[in-house]
């Protein structure tokens, strides 16, 4: 088998790997990329459904030279049930990367193991690399380096949380979460950023958690595969909501993040998505560059 590296969480990444990715997702931002994957094809996996994530993938890749391939289960083999060590093995014949969304975590880990190319994991139930290092970026051009600063999140402890325990981990910013009691990030998630040293806390308050942040995100509070919770979901994370309240506990030159989609009067209130604070256009903007740089560094290896 090839040796290759795949980008499952941000922890497969070392802090000077995600700064290469950083200053080349720069270079695509301000001029045009060089063709750095003529000739070459990335097939496009999707379980669930998706904007943002694939679009920016089939962009920037055809941006990048390449031939992106979009493969949703219907229509293919995968959904008359052949298994996924055997499709990743075929994938990987014919493709030179494989990027893949989908429900359980596992999924992708298989995918991974099976291919003999390198496989992105652009969402499962537990992470959302992908977004939450776009994320980073963005932050990184508002604020500098995020080392030491604070960044708070409100709402489910889910993939997109536990994408930032990762991230605080390998880039040592503070990260602050204020969840719902039953409703906490993955336990082995955060007892691994907290062996690497993170600095990592998890409250009930919300307020709490927005104080003194630079930047306050929040997500849908329920998500892919959780629609039959919505209901109940409402109900125990009402007092989560992000609000201009909310906000003033930020420092005054904070961010409001969301990756998107969002429920506008749930989870955040409209002045707080179309005001002035929010960067929520810019994150889903900045998904092309990063994710093309991400592409770029793992089949260049
Ligand atoms: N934020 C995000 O991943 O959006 P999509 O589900 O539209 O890809
Ligand atoms: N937590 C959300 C993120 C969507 C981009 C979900 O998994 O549905």
């Amino acid at each position: 088998m090839m040796e290759h590296r795949d980008f499952l969480s941000i922890t497969d990444l070392s802090f000077n790997e995600i700064e290469k990715i950083f200053s080349k997702a720069k270079e695509h931002k301000y001029s045009m990329p060089v063709q750095s994957l003529y000739g070459k094809s990335v097939v496009l996996v999707f379980e669930k459904a998706s904007t943002r994530t694939r679009i920016s993938f089939e962009v920037g890749i055809a941006r990048m030279g390449g031939h992106p391939i979009v493969l949703t289960p219907e229509g293919t083999q995968m959904a008359r049930g052949e298994p996924l060590k055997d499709t990743a093995r075929i994938l990987s014949g014919y493709c030179d990367g494989i990027v893949m969304r989908t429900f359980g975590h596992i999924r992708v880990e298989e995918m991974a193991h099976f291919a003999s190319v390198p496989v992105i994991n652009a969402l499962t139930d537990l992470l959302h690399p992908c977004q939450v290092l776009a994320d980073c970026f963005t932050l990184s051009q508002r604020f500098g380096e995020l080392a030491g600063k604070k960044i708070a999140w409100i709402g489910d402890g889910n993939n997109m949380a536990n994408s930032w325990i990762n991230a605080a981990a390998v880039l040592g910013f503070e990260l602050a979460l204020a969840c719902p009691e039953g409703y906490d990030p993955d336990q082995g998630i955060m007892d691994s950023a907290l062996e690497l040293g993170a600095q990592i806390s998890v409250t009930r308050d919300p307020a709490a958690a927005a104080a003194g942040a630079i930047a306050v995100n929040t997500d849908v509070w329920a998500s892919m595969g959780q629609e039959d919770e919505a209901d109940g979901r409402r109900k125990e994370f009402s007092g989560f909501q992000v609000n201009g309240k909310i906000m003033e506990h930020a420092v005054p030159e904070a961010v409001f993040m969301h990756c998107l989609p969002a429920h506008r009067e749930e989870e955040v209130t409209e002045d707080v998505l179309e005001g002035p604070q929010s960067i929520v256009w810019e994150q889903a903007q900045n998904r092309l560059y990063v994710q093309e740089a991400i592409v770029d560094f793992l089949l260049r290896q």
